[in-house]
């Protein structure tokens, strides 16, 4: 068996996905299909790191309650149509499992 052949793509993966995860000292928000859309509107008043240390901390419905209060509370102009999507990534990359 050609040890090289098997494990030489796995190798170069594991390379690539380290490259990737690399440089976490700065706030960078997990890559999903909303990331744009939460950058634009949670990044006005204060840093993303607020997100990222409450991560795994709260459930959908605590999110939500999250994103609403900036938004009654604080006065973060944010549309209704984008409070679920919001919410849906900040579960799906935040939030408790
Ligand atoms: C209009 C300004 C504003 C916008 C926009 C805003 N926030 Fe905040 N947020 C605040 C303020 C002010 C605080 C600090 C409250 C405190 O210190 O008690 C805060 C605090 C937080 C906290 C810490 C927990 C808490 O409740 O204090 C989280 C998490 C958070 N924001 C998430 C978000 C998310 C997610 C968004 C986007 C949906 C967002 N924020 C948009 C003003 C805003």
């Amino acid at each position: 068996m050609n040890i090289k052949k098997r494990f030489g793509p796995a190798l170069l993966f594991s390379c690539l996905a380290m490259s990737a995860y690399g440089g976490e000292s700065s706030i960078q928000l997990a890559t999903g299909a909303q990331t744009a859309l939460v950058q634009l509107r949670c990044s006005t008043c204060h840093s993303l790191d607020y997100i990222v240390m409450n991560s795994s901390f709260l459930a959908r419905a605590a999110w939500d309650a999250e994103v609403r209060k900036m938004m009654k509370v604080m006065g973060a102009p944010i549309p209704e149509n984008d409070v679920a999507p919001i919410v849906d990534y900040l579960t799906q990359q935040y939030g408790t499992k």
